[in-house]
C-alpha cells in the first residue's frame, strides 16, 4: 500500500484476478465522499461479499439498504450505554482469571492468552452463562473453524470453496460450520422458552427484540447475527490488544504514565464492579494509547463499499462494480494530517476531537463498526488490569513484523513477552 501511495499519489486501483478493481483512497476530502455518500450508490454489504460463507446471508456485514437498516437497529441496544455496561464485571473477572495464568519469567506469547479473554468475553455476553458443555465445545469449535478459515486467504475465495474430498480443509471448515449451527439453533430455540424478562445477554436480547413492525427476528437471522458477533467481535479485539501491548512495552516513557494513571484512578478507589464503568471513563491517558495504536497499527487496514452505479470520488471517475476502499492504513500515515506519523505519541489524542476522516480505525458513516464503543470498554478494562496487576517485558530477542490472521494484521509470533516475577510483590497493595 505505501508503495502504491509514493508511486501514484493519493488514489490507486488494484486489481486481482477473479475481483472487481480495488480502488485505494486516503485523502480526507475523499474519505468523507464515501462515508457520507449516498448508501444505494455505495454499498458495504456487497463489498463484504467475501465474507458470506462465514457469516451468512442474514449478517448485518452483508445487508444493504433497508434490511440493513432495521438487522442495526434489533442490533445496536447491547453494544451502547447502561447494557454495554454491565458486561464490565463479567470483562473483569475473566481478565483476571486469565492473568492468575500467565506465567513468570518465561517468554510466551500473550496474543493467545488475548484470544482466549476476548473469546471468552463475547460468549459470555452473547450467551449469559459462564460454563456448561455448549460453550465448550462452541468455544473448541469456533476456534478450530476460525483457525481454518483463516489459514489461506485463498479460502476466502469462492471458488476455491469446494469439497475435494476426505481431507480438504473446505470440507471440516463445512463440518465445523453445521456443528455450530445445530449448537446455536437448539440454543436459539431453548431462549424461546426461558424468561427473556430475567435475562441480559445479548442472545436473549435477539429473540425478545421485535422490529417497527412488530415482527421478530427468524431464526436463521438470530443464527447469523450469532456468528457475525463472535467473529467480528473475537479476533479483532484481541490483536488490538496486541499492538497495544507491544507499543507499551516497546514505549517505556508511555507504560509508565499509563501505569500510574490506573494506579491513581482504579488502584487505590474502590475495587467493586459498581463504579468501574466512572473508574473507566477517567482514563483517558489509556484511552489515547489505545487510540493511538489504532491509528499506526490498524488491524484492518481498509474498508470497502461496492460501487452500484458511476461515482465521482475526488478527481476520479469511477465506473459502476468496482469496489471503493477508504485506506485506514495509508490515512493515518499521512504526514500533512499526523506530524511525525511514525512516532507513537498518545499525547495527539489526549483532550482532542478527533476528525472521522482522518482517523477511523472502525471505519465510518452508517456502517461504523457496531461494537466499536464495546471494543473499546473491553480493551480498557483488559489493559487497565493487566497494568495494575503485571509487569512485562519485551522478548529481547523478539523483532516484530505484521503478519495476516484470519482478515487481520497482527504482530508475528504471537507477540512474546516475558512477565517479571517480582510483579505480584511490587503491585500488591492494589492487587
Ligand atoms: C478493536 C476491535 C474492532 C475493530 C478494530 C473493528 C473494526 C471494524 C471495521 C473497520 C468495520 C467496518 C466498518 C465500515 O465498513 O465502515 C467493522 C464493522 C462491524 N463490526 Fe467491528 N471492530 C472491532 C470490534 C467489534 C466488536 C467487539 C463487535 C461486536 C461484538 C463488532 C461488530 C461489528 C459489526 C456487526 C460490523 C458491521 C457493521 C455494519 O455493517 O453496519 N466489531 N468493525
Amino acid at each position: 500500500m505505501q508503495g502504491c501511495a509514493e508511486a501514484y499519489g493519493d488514489a490507486f486501483t488494484i486489481r486481482l484476478i477473479g475481483a472487481p478493481p480495488l480502488v485505494f483512497f486516503s485523502q480526507p476530502a475523499a474519505i468523507k465522499e464515501i462515508f457520507t455518500g449516498d448508501h444505494e450508490t455505495l454499498r458495504a454489504g456487497r463489498g463484504n461479499e467475501i465474507l458470506r460463507p462465514v457469516f451468512g446471508p442474514n449478517s448485518v456485514l452483508l445487508l444493504d439498504g433497508a434490511r440493513h437498516r432495521r438487522e442495526r437497529k434489533l442490533l445496536m441496544p447491547p453494544f451502547h450505554g447502561e447494557r454495554m455496561r454491565l458486561y464490565g464485571g463479567i470483562m473483569r473477572e475473566i481478565v483476571d482469571r486469565s492473568i492468575d495464568d500467565w506465567p513468570v519469567e518465561h517468554v510466551f506469547p500473550i496474543h493467545k492468552h488475548m484470544q482466549q479473554i476476548t473469546l471468552d468475553i463475547i460468549l459470555r455476553t452473547v450467551f449469559g452463562v459462564d460454563e456448561g458443555e455448549m460453550l465448550s465445545r462452541l468455544r473448541v469449535l469456533l476456534v478450530e473453524f476460525l483457525r481454518l478459515v483463516g489459514s489461506s486467504p485463498l479460502l476466502l475465495i469462492r471458488r476455491l470453496q469446494v469439497n475435494l474430498g476426505p481431507f480438504t480443509a473446505w470440507k471440516r471448515i463445512g463440518e465445523l460450520g453445521r456443528e455450530i449451527n445445530r449448537l446455536l439453533y437448539d440454543e436459539i430455540a431453548r431462549r424461546k422458552t426461558a424468561d427473556l424478562e430475567e435475562r441480559t445477554d445479548i442472545m436473549a436480547m435477539l429473540v425478545a427484540a421485535r422490529d417497527e413492525d412488530g415482527q421478530p427476528m427468524t431464526d436463521d437471522e438470530i443464527r447469523d447475527e450469532m456468528i457475525t458477533m463472535l467473529v467480528a467481535g473475537h479476533e479483532t479485539t484481541a490483536t488490538s490488544l496486541s499492538w497495544a501491548v507491544h507499543r507499551l512495552l516497546q514505549n517505556p516513557d508511555v507504560l509508565a504514565t499509563a501505569q500510574a494513571e490506573v494506579a491513581s484512578v482504579i488502584g487505590n478507589g474502590s475495587q467493586g464492579s459498581e463504579h468501574m464503568a466512572e473508574q473507566i471513563a477517567e482514563l483517558s491517558y489509556l484511552d489515547a494509547v489505545i487510540k493511538e495504536t489504532a491509528r499506526l497499527d490498524p488491524i484492518l487496514p481498509i474498508v470497502t463499499r461496492y460501487l452500484e452505479t458511476p461515482m465521482r470520488i475526488g478527481d476520479c471517475d469511477l465506473p459502476a462494480g468496482c469496489v471503493v476502499s477508504p485506506c485506514i492504513y495509508l490515512t493515518h500515515r499521512r504526514s500533512d494530517v499526523w506530524p511525525e506519523p511514525e512516532a507513537f505519541k498518545p499525547e495527539r489524542f489526549v483532550d482532542r476531537r478527533v476528525d472521522p476522516y482522518t482517523f477511523f480505525p472502525f471505519g465510518g458513516g452508517l456502517r461504523h463498526c457496531l461494537g466499536a464503543a464495546f471494543a473499546t470498554y473491553e480493551m480498557k478494562i483488559v489493559l487497565a488490569r493487566m497494568l495494575l496487576r503485571v509487569v512485562l517485558r519485551p522478548d529481547p530477542s523478539y523483532t516484530v513484523r505484521v503478519v495476516r490472521r484470519s482478515i487481520t494484521f497482527a504482530p508475528s509470533g504471537g507477540l512474546p513477552v516475558i512477565r517479571t516475577a517480582s510483579d505480584l510483590q511490587e503491585h500488591a497493595g492494589v492487587v
